[in-house]
């Protein structure tokens, strides 16, 4: 999902970003995390003998969400990777 970055920077500058200096360039690219959060599915899974994944869409609502920046800020501070 995280080439999902390269299409909205086809569009979107980073450096225009408000919150560049904030989020720095490491987590610029999980911009689909901040925007297009992710919305946990259990109407479709994936069952096949080697894989066992349930899909996780992606809110076709891009917006901000503020509450859901801040989670992603804090679950990748510099220490943490
Ligand atoms: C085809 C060009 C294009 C692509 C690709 C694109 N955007 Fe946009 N985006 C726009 C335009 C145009 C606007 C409206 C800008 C404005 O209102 O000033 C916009 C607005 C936004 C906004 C503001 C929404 C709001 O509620 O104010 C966000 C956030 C955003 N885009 C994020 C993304 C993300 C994340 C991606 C990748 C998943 C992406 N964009 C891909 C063209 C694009
Ligand atoms: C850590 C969370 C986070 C990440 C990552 C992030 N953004 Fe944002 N973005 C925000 C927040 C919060 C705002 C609102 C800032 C403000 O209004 O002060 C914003 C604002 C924007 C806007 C401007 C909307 C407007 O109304 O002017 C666009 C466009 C945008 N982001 C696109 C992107 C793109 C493209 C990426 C990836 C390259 C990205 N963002 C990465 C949280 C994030």
């Amino acid at each position: 999902m995280r080439t999902l970055a390269g299409k909205c920077l086809t569009c979107h500058e980073i450096t225009r970003h408000k919150m560049a200096a904030t989020i720095g360039s490491r987590m610029m690219s999980l911009c689909v995390d901040c925007h297009m959060p992710n919305q946990p599915s259990h109407a479709i899974e994936i069952n096949t003998a080697t894989t066992q994944a349930s899909l996780y869409f992606r809110s076709h609502a891009i917006g901000i969400y503020p509450g859901i920046a801040a989670r992603v800020l804090q679950s990748h501070t510099p220490q943490s990777r």
